[in-house]
């Protein structure tokens, strides 16, 4: 069975329609196909049984949206409709898999931007609708914290996991691998905003975060002392404040070395994501702290999560790159448990911008 063409795929796109037939229980030994266009990345992966990741295949926008310094939208949206037909094709090609040995289609329904999630939603739908197989709607967020075990299959919980990244801070105890709460978020910018937000006033381009880590190698982080807001302040975090004192710094100070600014700023982000990350662990009684989100591939964040980790008798679970990232195969996973746990989601469903991590989801947390 091939793919439906690129018109077919998105007919039923936004449209109120019927549930995939789904009348057998989930086969859990089940290809799904994962598919994740919330944001700048138009992405597809073939997953086994919730675990195996049988291809993965990104295609970035970041060279599109670079010249504009952040994400835009509708260049967001257009790109996808023009990537997501080749891409998932070569999630097909990669792991040498059909479309009839596909069980499910998940894909991302939120949150994200609204253009952008349609695209790869229409599209998840339109092929479970043809292969008549289980749609599942998954959430993005959700997703990001099954990623880590797609390459640690062992990672025990309970763990924090530190989710971080351009549009998301937040910490959550994860008690299994359906039920986590949120134990803080970020009140203002996210941890991946303020790096961005910092390297564009420094003229570094976008995204900030790369850069900025690649210059504080060469930076003392501790040359300036900037703020590091609400530490002993419950579970919450703020960066904006941070990233003022960083532009104001700058302001007064415009001889300032970029290397050491650079390394300053991203040492007190670290500082207070660490800080709080194993003070969670200790309060919650978990035994790990998990990295999740872009910025959790930042050099400092991660040494600074090992050492923590050692010093107090944490496991230290540091994803790769690419499972910290937005990708499909995190989108895969997450789909298959939600499957399990919830059967396939009504065609109906549609793209919801703003969803959080569902209360009804939520654990009891476990206070020593
Ligand atoms: O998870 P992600 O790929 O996209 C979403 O935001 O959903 O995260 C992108 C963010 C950007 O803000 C980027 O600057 C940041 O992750 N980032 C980093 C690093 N690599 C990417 N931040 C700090 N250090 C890095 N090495
Ligand atoms: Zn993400």
């Amino acid at each position: 069975m091939g793919l439906p063409s690129a018109e077919s795929a998105f007919a039923v796109g936004g449209q109120p329609g019927p549930t995939a037939r789904f009348d057998s229980g989930v086969n859990p030994a089940g290809v799904i196909l994962g598919i994740e266009t919330s944001c700048d990345e138009t992405a597809a992966a073939l997953v086994a049984e919730g675990q195996q990741v049988l291809s993965s295949v990104v295609s970035s926008q970041v060279d599109l949206h670079a010249r504009y310094g952040g994400v835009v939208p509708e260049v967001a949206g257009r790109a996808h409709v023009q990537r997501i037909v080749p891409v998932i094709e070569q999630a097909f090609k990669a792991a040498q898999r059909s479309a009839d040995q596909v069980t499910a289609v998940a894909a991302t329904t939120g949150p994200g931007l609204i253009g952008a999630l349609l695209v790869g939603v229409s599209a998840a739908k339109a092929l479970a609708l043809v292969w008549d197989v289980p749609f599942v709607s998954v959430n993005h967020l959700e997703a990001h914290l099954h990623a880590a075990f797609l390459d640690e299959p062992d990672l025990e919980l309970p763990a924090v996991v530190m989710l971080v990244s351009g549009g998301h801070t937040m910490l959550v105890l994860m008690q299994d691998r359906l039920h986590y709460r949120v134990i803080g978020a970020t009140v203002d910018d996210a941890a991946g905003e303020a790096f961005d937000k910092v390297a564009r006033f420094m003229g570094l381009g976008y995204p900030g975060g790369p850069v900025i880590d690649k210059l504080s190698s060469q930076g003392t982080r501790d040359a300036i002392d900037f703020p590091r807001a609400m530490l002993n302040d419950g579970w919450n975090f703020s960066f904006s404040g941070l990233k003022t004192a960083v532009i104001n710094y700058l302001r007064r100070n415009p001889e300032a070395s970029t290397e050491d600014v650079a390394a300053s700023f991203q040492e007190a982000v670290a500082d207070v994501l660490v800080t709080k990350a194993r003070r969670a662990a200790e309060e919650h009684g978990a035994k790990g702290l998990c990295l999740a989100g872009g910025v959790a591939a930042n050099s400092r964040l991660r040494e600074m999560t090992r050492e923590a980790c050692a010093a107090d008798g944490l496991a230290a679970y540091l994803p790769s790159r690419a499972m910290c990232t937005d990708n499909a195969a995190m989108v895969a996973a997450a789909g298959w448990w939600r499957l399990q746990a919830d059967g396939p989601s009504p065609l109906s469903v549609g793209g919801d911008p703003s969803w959080g991590l569902p209360e009804s989801r939520s654990c009891q947390l476990n206070a020593h």
